[in-house]
């Protein structure tokens, strides 16, 4: 069996056919390539799976954690670089053996006992412990990634707050599967993505929350949110299991929520096509964030009592954003845009203002209205959330459908989230569609839309 491998990596790497690779071993790059964000993700590996156990005190702040990571080289390592910020690396291991490590910024460099061949899958194991300190962006949304509450946690990662909590390849472009087993007093909750694996376990006043979320998911939309919550579980009308938590200060809140989710959830599903995970639902903490994020399967909110619209606009993210993730920020408009008009969809579904009536409403703003100025198609690393992202996106998408009509617009949407599905997707990928189901030209519809600093005809 020796004799037969060896004799075949000596005919693959034979100088014949191709040049001798296979001491070809490199850093991984500190990040994963997305020119906006230069140091956000990395380069050189592939993660398919993060098992994550966090042990967090709320009193103290103090979170303890163990993340493994399992990866594939997409080139020969010398070592690598995982994202993580503040905390302190106790101990970091690869394949078991014991790895070399230095900590600077945002960026945890690995060097393993043995170099990692390209193809080759390893798992790395980071013990670590600290007060996660949230990340800040001024321009829009403040303070985001792992934040101490009173009781607990309110962690909302978008875009690159991951880091504040666990190590990671921290960018859309590399989703993986992840385990949760997230510790806690015991009379604390922990809610994170996908569904329970067993009943939480309590020993010496600790209890153990173990959640699983076995579709792909984006770094950004992990959760660990912990407190005080009220639940309630079961399953929306058509069939989808749903998880709906409170904290107890919003304890009126806790069966719209849990109602309107699932069927929020269903309605969607007519229209985008199948739900693409395995349970939904939605958490309400008493954090005021003032905002809502997308994680998946558990749309997070932050210290207000959600309306219907701002739940299905978290909703439709599972399928635009959680299941079909973008490859680069930029192209933040798939995310915020086909949500937004999805809150239009679904003020037209429920006999409200239809989503032209809204089109028409924001076309007549001036033309000195910022979002005329700002092209929603290329999204600024510095103002990523802007308004304009959001409802000019959500227009450009109301110009295709009266462009291409609503059978075709309606079609477009479900073949998109099936192409798609649990993938990545760029801007290019939504206009090539486009164009091919509804045998049309769009690229001057899309460049008015998308690309151009002034208000479209
Ligand atoms: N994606 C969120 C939404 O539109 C907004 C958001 C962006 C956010 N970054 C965030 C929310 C960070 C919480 C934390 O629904
Ligand atoms: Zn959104």
């Amino acid at each position: 069996m020796a004799l037969f491998a060896a004799l075949i990596s000596v005919l693959a790497c034979s100088p014949v056919s191709e040049p001798h690779q296979s001491n070809a071993y490199q850093a991984g790059a500190p990040g994963i390539g997305d020119a906006d964000f230069p140091t956000d993700g990395n380069g050189g590996y592939d993660v398919s799976h993060y098992g994550l156990a966090i042990d967090y005190t709320p009193a103290t702040k103090h979170l303890q954690g163990v993340t493994t990571v399992q990866a594939s080289a997409t080139e020969g390592l010398s070592s690598f670089n995982l994202d993580l910020a503040g905390l302190r690396v106790r101990e970091v291991s690869v394949d078991g053996s014991s790895a070399t490590f230095t900590h600077k910024g945002n960026e945890l460099t690995v060097t393993p006992a043995a170099p990692i061949d390209k193809q080759d899958r390893f798992t790395v194991k980071v013990v670590y412990d600290g007060t996660p300190q949230p990340a800040k962006d001024s321009a829009n949304l403040g303070t985001y990634g792992f934040i101490p509450t009173a009781d607990g946690a309110f962690v909302a990662s978008e875009p690159n707050g991951s880091k504040t909590w666990f190590p990671s390849n921290d960018h859309p472009a590399d989703k993986a599967t992840f385990d949760f087993a997230i510790t806690v007093p015991a009379g604390v909750t922990a809610l994170a993505n996908g569904e329970l694996t067993g009943r939480p376990t309590t020993t010496d006043g600790k209890t153990t929350f173990n959640w699983s979320e076995r579709h792909p998911m984006a770094t950004y939309l992990a959760t660990a949110t912990v407190g005080k919550f009220q639940l309630r579980q079961g399953a929306s009308p058509g069939g989808i299991p749903t998880v709906a938590a409170v904290d107890p200060k919003f304890a009126s809140v806790l069966d719209k929520l849990y109602t309107e989710s699932g069927r929020i959830t269903d309605y969607w599903s007519t229209v985008f096509g199948p739900y693409p995970f395995s349970s939904t639902g939605g958490v309400v903490d008493d954090y005021s964030a003032g905002y809502a994020l997308e994680n998946q399967t558990k749309p997070l909110y932050g210290g207000f009592d959600p309306d219907e619209m701002i739940m299905a606009h978290e909703l439709a993210h599972q399928w635009f954003g959680d299941s079909l993730s973008i490859k680069r920020w930029k192209d933040l408009w798939l995310n915020e845009g086909f949500a937004t008009y999805s809150e239009w969809l679904w003020s037209e579904h429920m006999g409200k203002r239809t989503a032209d009536e809204i089109f028409k409403t924001v076309h007549a703003r001036p033309a000195g209205d910022p979002i005329w100025s700002y092209p929603p198609g290329q999204a600024k690393p510095g103002d990523l959330f802007n308004e304009s992202v959001y409802t000019r996106g959500a227009m450009a998408l109301h110009a295709l459908r009266k462009a291409i009509g609503d059978p075709t617009f309606f079609k477009l949407l479900k073949t998109w989230t099936a192409r798609h599905r649990y993938g990545n997707v760029t801007t290019k990928d939504f206009v090539d569609l486009s164009e091919q189901l509804s045998g049309k030209n769009l690229d001057p519809l899309f460049d008015a839309w998308l690309f151009q600093p002034h208000r479209p005809a």
